[in-house]
């Protein structure tokens, strides 16, 4: 896919030494005064920001953002608001960030500045504030036209972004890790946002393969045939519906000793959730294009992970296919054998997630991995648990749930953990199986799917991300872009880079 790439450096100057089309500068409210390095800018300038100050033009409210002509070294002053100090935290430096670059670009803006010091406060350390800057300006001014065919050379893209930095620390690490992390999400948007009559199981296979070999990955995919000859009967139940068949890839990453457990990310990759025979009624079958979010996010982590030469061992596990209606369609009332030989009695063909991933999970776990995570947008409930704020999250393991605790305090993707306690089990005994893959009632959705899927685990640490709800945006705000989210590949990334 096309996507014009911004660059970010970093640049220790004098602020009236710096050269471009606009300069970023973050004020907090309760104190919209200048610096000395700032009125001595403001001096050269005629004392522009300064009357603006004064005359009540600017009030560094959250959100605000006034733009300063000045037509010298730096075409325009932009003063960003920040809000009250005691409230700033890195969510707001994020979301403030990523909505200036947004309104910066769609004002004709092709390079600026950010004048890092404005933005930082007492709890921000300066490395942690520079990555954070980079990573939130590229997820903010992500944008997907691939399907535009007019006005396509009007599509504004900022062309470089420079992070002028006070100290003489060299920030290359961080600027290194935001964009190759900027990166993932932005390919894991785009192949989420890929319409599913172009992203069948075969297209994200095939482009599974790319990624592996421009990043040094082993990538194994098994067809259709190889599938039924492994007996993922879940797996093939939900597949055999569609004219698109299916694929299951696995991709592999050695950073440390070939001796250490791999840890090990599963990710359901249904193309299109149709609900199969229990269809989905418009407008809820609208957007079901998103249902293979977990898998794509799986892809491009492994793949950064390669890129960053991460050392730890990882292996990425997706069952690719699609939930459709057909003659073939698998249907409510039949049983199906897992992989690990479990039988499962089906309910409910949209509840299809959790039957690609008992397969997917029991194979996973047959590699005797240290960790299993597997990242999935399993259920709606997920909405009723936390809305789109965040992203409800299940464990086995107290190390691998704390872990990711931390990780989502790095990452700023919220996450909540819920129960997995025993009394869940009852709901999904099945009369004539050794489980059913939902229950009857449909109370606490998120925790029956995970409880479902604990079966194929193997006593093994494990943990269930439901992205249901957080893999998509409805709205163009900070970080998020209308469409796809990339949800869980900052976080995942936050985890695996601190593994220990
Ligand atoms: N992919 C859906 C979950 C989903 C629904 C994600 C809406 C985002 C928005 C999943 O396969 C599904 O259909 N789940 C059912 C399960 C139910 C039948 C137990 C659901 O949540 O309604
Ligand atoms: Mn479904
Ligand atoms: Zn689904």
């Amino acid at each position: 896919m096309d996507r014009a790439a911004t660059s970010v450096k970093s640049l220790k100057i004098e602020l009236s030494k710096v050269k471009d089309d606009s300069l970023l500068i973050g004020f907090f409210k309760e104190k919209v005064s200048l610096s000395s390095e700032l009125k001595k800018l403001d001096n050269e300038h005629g004392n522009i920001m300064g009357s603006c100050i004064k005359n009540n033009n600017f009030k560094g409210e959250k959100g605000e953002v006034k733009n300063v002509f000045i037509n010298k070294n730096v075409k325009n002053i932009v003063l960003v608001g920040l809000g009250e100090e005691k409230k700033y935290n890195f969510d707001v430096l994020s979301n403030t960030i990523a909505d200036a670059s947004k309104k910066l670009r769609d004002n004709g803006t092709e390079s600026f500045g950010i004048y890092s010091e404005s933005f930082k406060n007492s709890k921000l350390n300066d490395e942690e504030l520079v990555e954070k800057i980079a990573l939130s300006a590229l997820m903010g001014l992500y944008k997907f036209n691939e399907y535009k065919t007019k006005d396509k050379d009007e599509v504004k893209n900022i062309r470089e972004i420079t992070i002028i930095a006070n100290s003489n620390k060299n920030f290359e690490n961080q600027i290194k890790y935001a964009s190759i992390v900027a990166d993932a999400v932005s390919k894991t948007r785009d192949l989420v946002n890929t319409p599913p009559n172009a992203a069948t199981p075969a297209y994200v296979a095939d482009y599974a393969k790319g990624l592996a070999k421009i990043s040094n990955l082993k990538c194994t995919v098994f067809d259709e045939k190889q599938i039924e000859k492994m007996k993922m009967g879940c797996f093939i139940g939900v597949a055999q519906g569609s004219i698109n068949r299916p694929r299951l890839v696995v991709l592999e990453y050695y950073g440390t000793d070939k001796n250490q457990k791999p840890i090990a990310i599963v990710g359901k990759g249904i193309t299109f959730d149709s609900g199969g025979l229990n269809v989905k009624p418009y407008p809820y079958i609208l957007n079901m294009k998103d249902d293979k979010g977990g898998a794509v996010a799986a892809m491009h982590i492994i793949e950064a992970c390669s890129k960053l030469k991460l050392n730890i061992n990882l292996i990425v596990v997706t069952p690719l296919c699609e939930n459709m209606i057909d003659a073939a369609s698998y249907r409510p009332d039949d049983v199906l054998t897992a992989y690990n030989k479990m039988t499962v009695e089906i309910r409910n063909t949209d509840a299809e997630g959790r039957l690609v991933l008992a397969d997917a999970l029991a194979y996973a776990a047959e590699q005797k991995p240290q960790a299993i995570i597997d990242i999935a947008t399993l259920t709606g409930a997920s909405m009723i648990v936390l809305g789109y704020v965040g992203t409800p999250f299940l464990s086995t393991d107290e190390k691998v749930a704390e872990k990711i605790k931390n990780a989502s305090k790095k990452s700023l993707e919220k996450v909540w953990e819920l129960p997995l306690w025993s009394e869940y089990e009852e709901s999904i005994k099945s009369d004539v199986a050794d489980v059913k893959h939902i229950s009857d009632d449909g109370d606490a959705g998120v925790i029956i799917g995970a409880t479902f899927l604990k079966n194929f685990v193997n006593d093994i640490p494990w943990a269930h991300i439901d992205i249901g709800t957080t893999v998509w945006s409805k709205v163009d705000k900070g970080v998020l872009t209308k469409g796809a989210t990339g949800a869980t590949v900052r976080l995942m990334m936050e985890m695996l880079r601190e593994w220990k």
